[in-house]
């Protein structure tokens, strides 16, 4: 049984342990799909879900929803999208992205309950 906290609202949630992911962050934590391997630009799709994992959905109400998720290069903002409460389906987004150098991409998330959220960076070779 885990003692530390479950979440924080004013520092950055990221799992430290990818193996044994608390409830909250298997809800939480969004996660990039992308090809690992790609040619400068040339746009390719990322696609990222927030939770989910092991089937452990977030709500989608009024009072508690995804607000936005955010995909980074690096530290560069590539792109960021804002969630409707009630109206999005599955907390899923898809983008058209295009590198010309290697980086690697981080998403996040916030839940206006939970705060932001980090997942697991993807490293993409250009
Ligand atoms: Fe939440």
């Amino acid at each position: 049984m885990s003692t530390e906290k479950e979440f924080s609202l004013t520092e950055l949630n990221k799992p430290a342990d990818w193996s044994n992911l608390p409830v909250m962050a298997k809800k939480h934590v969004p996660i990039i799909e992308a090809p690992s391997n790609v040619k400068a630009n040339e746009p390719f799709v990322v696609k990222i879900k927030v939770g989910g994992i092991d089937g452990v959905e977030h709500p989608n109400t009024l009072s508690h929803w995804i607000n936005w998720v955010a995909l980074y290069a690096g530290e560069r903002l590539i792109s960021k999208i804002e969630f409707g409460a009630e109206l999005s389906d599955g907390y899923v987004v898809t983008l058209n992205v295009t590198l010309n150098e290697s980086t690697t991409l981080r998403a996040q998330e916030f839940c206006n309950l939970h705060g932001v959220w980090e997942g697991k960076p993807k490293k993409i070779n250009v």
